[in-house]
């Protein structure tokens, strides 16, 4: 196909995620590296809903390692348990953050950030490879809307991960 992405402007939120999951199963589909995919999704994700930021962190020698994303410059590691991103890890379940300020021992790499949704990203023996993590600089932005579509995001991803 080519790389570019057809989403209405006027969809609702869900029309969008429906409109664009396929165009990532699509864009991924016959690429084998996962940085390459990875760098992808992010960018079809950021550029379809205007995030402040967008990206994964993937666990590499026990901590949350900084991986493909956009969006202003972050934390680069964060260790098991910590911030939104380590507590997803240690949960394995997504967190919708609706105010940042409410989330005790939240990381702030960008005081811009007011809300957050990070989602696990499982391989498929179940066991946590890293994290997608959306953050919004504005308020009632981020929803369980997102949390539903982003898990079926991290689904496709698990399956990038054996490829
Ligand atoms: N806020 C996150 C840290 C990662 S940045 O938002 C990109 C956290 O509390 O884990």
């Amino acid at each position: 196909m080519s790389e570019q992405l057809h989403i209405s402007d006027s969809a609702s939120k869900a029309e969008k995620y429906e409109a664009l999951i396929p165009q990532i199963e699509a864009l991924t589909g016959s690429e084998k590296d996962l940085i390459a995919n990875l760098a992808n999704i992010c960018a079809a994700l950021h550029q379809t809903f205007g995030w402040l930021w967008t990206g994964f962190y993937l666990i590499k020698e026990n901590e949350l390692v900084l991986g493909p994303f956009q969006g202003p410059v972050a934390c680069t590691r964060i260790r098991f348990g910590k911030g939104v991103c380590g507590t997803a890890w240690k949960d394995a379940k997504s967190i919708l953050v609706p105010d940042v300020e409410q989330f005790p021992g939240h990381i702030a790499c960008s005081s811009l950030s007011v809300a957050e949704i990070v989602i696990p990203v499982f391989e498929n023996t179940g066991k946590v490879a890293g994290v997608l993590d959306i953050d919004s600089d504005r308020f009632n932005v981020l929803d369980e809307t997102d949390v539903y579509y982003l898990e079926k995001i991290s689904a496709l991803v698990t399956t990038l991960l054996n490829n």
